[in-house]
Formats: structure tokens, C-alpha cells, sequence
């Protein structure tokens, strides 16, 4: 067993590292006040070979593996969980299916621009009245000569209205529950596709959240992905990696947290010693640094596992889980350490803490990966 990073993984995270401190985090205290998405970023990722970094460089990626896109999560959302999340929903979730199912016409054309990224990706799977059971969808898919038609609306889309590529979930089959879903590949400019409302939220404020409308879209029938009733089985498994992108973004915001916290203890004098000298802070801080490196090797390992081509479902709904409830339990003790200026905006923490409450959240909410893991340990029917 070797828990050592090989030198190209070192190398990424140094190099995200370095970028995330000079190019994201000066802005992040700013774009979250005013709710501002910025492209350019997106596009310096790019340039590192970031929003590729699993994909082969025939689809323009960099041919590196999970665990790197695990900690190019994390050391972003070190200091910006929004970025952080922007990258894991084009990444895991907008791509990472394309490489997965995509036929060859769709992986040069919509793959490629991704893993350049030219493009930005996103996905639309929840719906006003479907969310945990998201096999309750009720966009529709009807078939019209070479075409499909949908029509429907989505909700909650990470990146919407920001994403030229969207993997949308509709059923060519209602009464066929799961077995009915297909996935699609629809581009934003498609006839009948149009962005909705978008969401003012309590964190992650510069990744933008909208809704997304077809109102009789056509999507040419070559962009299903994989067959026409597979969509759920591809929706599941595209969420086995996107949550642990998700740990990875927790543990970020869970480390930054820390840092800060640690940085402060030291600085922080009362009754005539840095606060850090105090067993009340310092056991905390102590607890906390547990907390992240646990949620850290449960992340890693289900990134390690899934670019080994083991199965990862059930380690990756573990490792979100236990790092979403660290992120927000060290986020909120971060904020307690820094006392009344934790609760300032002065200070990141409170960011940090409004930014680890979706973590709990999306790409299935803590409920139901505890469904998910329960599930494993009673194989069958009880
Ligand atoms: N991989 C492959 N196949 C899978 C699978 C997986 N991980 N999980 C289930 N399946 C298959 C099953 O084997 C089954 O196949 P058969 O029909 O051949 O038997 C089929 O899918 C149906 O499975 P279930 O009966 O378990 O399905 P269910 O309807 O009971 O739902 C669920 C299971 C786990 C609750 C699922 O609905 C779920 O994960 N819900 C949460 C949805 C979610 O995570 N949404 C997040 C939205 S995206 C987001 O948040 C993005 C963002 O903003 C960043």
C-alpha cells in the first residue's frame, strides 16, 4: 500500500495550488458578494489543462487521472468552493459521462472542446417535483424523424445560463419509471432550449444556479448518449463520480477553514497569550485537523479506485458523506475560533461555512447516500 502522490500528481497540486492563491482567491471574497461568475477563470484552468485532466489528449485532456482531478478540486476550493464546483460539474458531471457513453462523433465533438475547455459543461438532472427520486422526472422525449423533441424544465443546473453543453435527463417513456430515462446531449443554442430563473443562494454565491427550460427542443438523434432507456443506469453513474468530486471540494473548504483558523489562534492574543496556547482552542484545532485528513483519505481513495477501474460507487458515496459533515462541523468550529470576527465578513470563515452547507446537499443529499451505503451492507432483500 503506497499513500505517497506520484510526482505528476504532486506537480498539479502544486501548480493549482500556486494558481488558486495568485488567481482565485484574491476575487473570491468579491465575486460571492456580488454573485459574479467569472469565465475568465474557467478559461486559465483551461490553459493549466485543469478542465481536461483525466480525458486522453486525443480528446484534449492531459491523461492524468482521478486523484489529480480530486485534488485540483480541492486545492481550489481551498480558497473558493464556487470554483471548485464549477470545475467537478464540467468535469465529472458534464464530461466525464461523454467519455464514458459518448460514441466516437461525440466525443470529438463535444468531448474535446470540453477537455480544451472551450466549452463548459453542465448537467440537468433534477426537476421542481423530482429531486432524491429522481427517477419521478417528467421532461419528456418523443421521437420525430431523426430528431427528438423535448420538453420539460429543470432546476437547480450548476453553471446554467454559463455552459454551452448541457447532458439533459427526459423520459422517452413515462410509465417505464427509470427504465424510461435517456440522456441527451444539447447544446445552448438548440432550437426550443432557454435558461430560466437563476437562484440567489446562502453560498457557493459566484457558481451560477439557474433553471433550464426545452420547450419542444430538437436534439438531433445522434446526441443520445448511450441508448435510448439506459439515461438512469448513466445518470447514477456519472453520480458515483461526481460525488466524490464533491468530497474533494469539501475537504478543500475544510482545510481552507483550518488554515485560517490555525493562522488566527496564533495571531489572536487574549488574557496576555495568542489563543493557540489555550487547551480549549488548540484540542479543537487538533480535532479538526483529524476530521480533514480522514475526510481527505476517504477521498482519495475513492479517486485512486475509480482511476484503478475498481468500483467506486459505494466508497465514493461514502467519502461525500463523511466529507460534507466535516466540512460543515470544521467550517462552523473555524468560525467559533475566530470568536465575533469569525461572523464577519472581514474574515473568510463565514464564507466557508455558508459554502460547505450544499456539500451536505447536492449530488444526493446526505439521506440518501446513507440509502445508498445502507444498501451495500444488506445486499438483497432483508
Ligand atoms: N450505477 C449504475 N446503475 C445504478 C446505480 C449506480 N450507481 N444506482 C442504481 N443503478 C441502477 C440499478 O441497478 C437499477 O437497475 P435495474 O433497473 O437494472 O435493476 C436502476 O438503476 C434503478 O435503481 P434503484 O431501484 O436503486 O433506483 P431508485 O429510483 O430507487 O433511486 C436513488 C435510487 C439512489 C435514490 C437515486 O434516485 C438517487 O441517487 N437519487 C439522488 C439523485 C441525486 O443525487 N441528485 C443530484 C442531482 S445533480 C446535482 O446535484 C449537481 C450539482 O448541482 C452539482
Amino acid at each position: 500500500m503506497d499513500f505517497l502522490l506520484s510526482e505528476e500528481q504532486r506537480v498539479i497540486q502544486k501548480t493549482v495550488r500556486d494558481f488558486a492563491q495568485k488567481e482565485v482567491a484574491p476575487s473570491a471574497a468579491e465575486r460571492d458578494e456580488e454573485e459574479r461568475f467569472d469565465r475568465h477563470l474557467f478559461t486559465k484552468m483551461a490553459e493549466l489543462g485543469l478542465t481536461g485532466i483525466p480525458w486522453p489528449e486525443t480528446y484534449g485532456g492531459i491523461g492524468s487521472d482521478y486523484l489529480s482531478y480530486a485534488i485540483a478540486v480541492e486545492e481550489l476550493s481551498r480558497v473558493c468552493a464556487a470554483t471548485g464546483v464549477t470545475l467537478s460539474a464540467h468535469l465529472s458531471l458534464a464530461s466525464g459521462p461523454i467519455f464514458a457513453f459518448g460514441t466516437e462523433y461525440q466525443k470529438e465533438t463535444y468531448l474535446t472542446g470540453l477537455a480544451e475547455g472551450t466549452k463548459l459543461g453542465a448537467y440537468g438532472l433534477t426537476e421542481p417535483g423530482s429531486g432524491s427520486d429522481a427517477a419521478a422526472m417528467k421532461t419528456t422525449a418523443v421521437k420525430d424523424g431523426r430528431h427528438f423533441v423535448l420538453n420539460g424544465s429543470k432546476v437547480f443546473i450548476t453553471n446554467g445560463g454559463e455552459a454551452d453543453i448541457y447532458l439533459i435527463f427526459a423520459s422517452t417513456s413515462l410509465e417505464k419509471k427509470q427504465r424510461g430515462v435517456s440522456a441527451f446531449i444539447v447544446e445552448k443554442d438548440f432550437p426550443g432550449f432557454t435558461i430560466g430563473k437563476k437562484e440567489r443562494k446562502l453560498g457557493i454565491r459566484s457558481s451560477p444556479t439557474t433553471e433550464i427550460r426545452m420547450n419542444n427542443c430538437r436534439v438531433p438523434e445522434e446526441n443520445v448518449l448511450g441508448n435510448v432507456g439506459d439515461g438512469f443506469k448513466i445518470a447514477m453513474q456519472t453520480l458515483d463520480g461526481g460525488r466524490n468530486g464533491i468530497a474533494a471540494q469539501a475537504v478543500g473548504i475544510a482545510q481552507g477553514a483550518l488554515d485560517a483558523a490555525v493562522q488566527y489562534a496564533k495571531e489572536r492574543k487574549q488574557f496576555g497569550k495568542p489563543i493557540a496556547k489555550m487547551q480549549g482552542i488548540s484540542f479543537k484545532l487538533a480535532d479538526m485537523a483529524v476530521k480533514v485528513e480522514a475526510a481527505r483519505l476517504l477521498t482519495y481513495q475513492a479517486a485512486w479506485r475509480e482511476s484503478e477501474g475498481l468500483s467506486y460507487g459505494n466508497e465514493s458515496a461514502m467519502s461525500k458523506l463523511f466529507a460534507s459533515d466535516t466540512a460543515m462541523e470544521v467550517t462552523t468550529e473555524a468560525v467559533q475560533v475566530f470568536g465575533g470576527y469569525g461572523y464577519m465578513k472581514e474574515y473568510p470563515v463565514e464564507r466557508f461555512m455558508r459554502d460547505a452547507k450544499v456539500t451536505q446537499l447536492y449530488e444526493g443529499t446526505n439521506e440518501i447516500l446513507r440509502s445508498v451505503i445502507s444498501k451495500q451492507l444488506f445486499p438483497g432483500d432483508l
